[in-house]
C-alpha cells in the first residue's frame, strides 16, 4: 500500500531486461550509441514528427529546465500554473538553467490554467518596456499536479493564446503516457498538433529507472539544446543505458500499457473511496493521482494498517492526502487500503 509517488515504484521487468541486454560488450558513448539511433527514429514515428530532435536526460527537472532554457531568454517571463512542478518542486532549476527567466504564476482551479487566466497573466507582464521582464514562453503540465488532465483541445486553446503573443510553448509530460491514456489522444495530437514546441516526455514515473526524452519540434533548437545539456552536466557518458530504457519503454506499446494500469488502479481507488461515507475528493481524479479528504483520525488507522502516502493540509475536523498509483500498484493493495479505510 505504497501510494507516496509513482516514482516510488521500481523498474518494470521489460526495462530491467533491456538494461541488462545493453550491458553486453561495448557501445559508443555520449549518445552516439546505436540504440539511441533507434530511439530517435521510434519517437519520430510515434509523434508523427520526422524532423523532431530527440534527446535523453535522467531527470524531469533537467528535461523541463533545458526545454525552457532553449526558448526563454534571461530577461523573459515563463508563464505556468502556480502549482506547476517547475514553480514549486525544482529548487529554482528553471531559473538557473535559463539564467534568470522569471516564473509567473497563472491561476486556475484543479491545477489547470484556462485561456482566460493565461490571457490575464500575459496582459500583466511585458508592458513596462525595458524596466520589466518580457513575455517569454508558456509551460503547461499534463497530467497536472492536481491529478487532472487537459484534453488535446484544451492544450491547443492555451497555446493559441500564447501564439497571439508569438510565444513558444512547453509541455511538462512527466506523466504524458497517463494523459494520453486518460484522453485517448495520440502523442502528436497532445503535442505539436496542439501547438507544443518542446515536450518533456516522461519515462521514470512509469516504469523506467531514470530517463526522460526531450522532444523538440523545431530542429533549429537542437544544437543549442545539446550544448546546454553538456554544459549543464547532463550528457551521460554511458548513454546506452538511458537509450535502452527508452527503447524498451516504447516497444510494443509498453509505455501506454503501464500507464493504463496506473490509471485503472486510481479509478478503482476512486470508486472505493467515494463509496465510503465522509470521504470526498478535492480534485477530480482523472489519471493516476487522487486527493481524498476524510474525517480526522483516519490517517492513524491507515498508517497502523501499513499504508504510505503524503498527508495534505485539510480543514478543521478533516484530514487530506495525496495518493499516487503506478504501473506496479496491485488490485490487492488497493483493496486492502479500502478495507483499512472502512475500518
Ligand atoms: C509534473 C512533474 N514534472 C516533472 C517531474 C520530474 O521531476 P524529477 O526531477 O524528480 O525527475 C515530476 C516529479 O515529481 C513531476 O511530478
Amino acid at each position: 500500500m505504497f501510494f507516496t509517488s509513482d516514482n516510488a515504484s521500481g523498474g518494470a521487468p521489460e526495462i530491467m531486461a533491456a538494461i541488462a541486454r545493453a550491458n553486453e560488450g561495448y557501445a559508443r558513448s555520449y549518445g552516439a550509441d546505436a540504440i539511441m539511433d533507434r530511439v530517435r527514429a521510434e519517437i519520430r514515428r510515434v509523434f508523427e514528427a520526422p524532423e523532431a530532435a530527440v534527446f535523453l536526460v535522467a531527470t524531469g527537472t533537467v528535461a523541463n529546465s533545458l526545454s525552457l532554457a532553449i526558448h526563454a531568454p534571461p530577461w523573459s517571463a515563463v508563464f505556468a500554473h502556480g502549482e506547476a512542478h517547475i514553480a514549486m518542486d525544482e529548487c529554482g532549476a528553471p531559473e538557473f538553467y535559463t539564467h534568470g527567466a522569471k516564473l509567473i504564476a497563472v491561476e486556475g482551479a484543479h491545477g489547470r490554467m484556462t485561456p482566460e487566466t493565461l490571457s490575464a497573466a500575459l496582459s500583466r507582464v511585458g508592458e513596462a518596456g525595458v524596466h520589466g521582464v518580457q513575455r517569454g514562453m508558456v509551460s503547461i503540465t499534463n497530467v497536472t499536479e492536481a491529478g487532472t488532465v487537459y484534453t488535446a483541445a484544451e492544450v491547443a486553446a492555451l497555446t493559441a493564446v500564447a501564439r497571439v503573443q508569438g510565444l513558444p510553448c512547453h509541455l511538462d509530460g512527466a506523466r504524458f503516457a497517463n494523459a494520453l491514456v486518460a484522453t485517448g489522444a495520440t502523442a502528436a495530437e497532445m503535442s505539436w498538433k496542439a501547438g507544443i514546441d518542446v515536450l518533456s516526455f516522461g519515462g521514470t514515473k512509469n516504469g523506467c529507472l531514470g530517463v526522460e526524452a526531450v522532444v523538440i519540434f523545431d530542429p533549429a533548437k537542437a544544437w543549442e539544446f545539446e550544448l546546454r545539456r553538456k554544459r549543464g552536466g547532463h550528457l551521460f557518458s554511458k548513454h546506452r543505458f538511458l537509450s535502452a530504457q527508452m527503447e524498451a519503454y516504447l516497444a510494443d506499446g509498453l509505455w501506454l500499457r503501464l500507464a493504463a494500469h496506473a490509471n485503472a488502479m486510481t479509478a478503482r481507488l476512486r470508486e472505493g473511496l467515494l463509496a465510503v461515507e465522509g470521504v470526498s475528493l478535492t480534485h477530480p481524479a482523472e489519471a493516476n493521482i487522487l486527493f481524498p479528504e476524510w474525517p480526522a483520525g483516519t490517517h492513524a488507522r491507515l498508517e497502523a494498517a501499513g499504508a504510505a502516502y503524503y498527508p495534505f493540509p485539510a480543514p478543521e475536523g478533516r484530514e487530506a492526502a495525496r495518493l499516487v498509483t503506478s504501473w506496479s500498484t496491485t488490485e490487492a493493495e488497493v483493496d486492502r487500503f479500502l478495507a483499512a479505510l472502512r475500518g
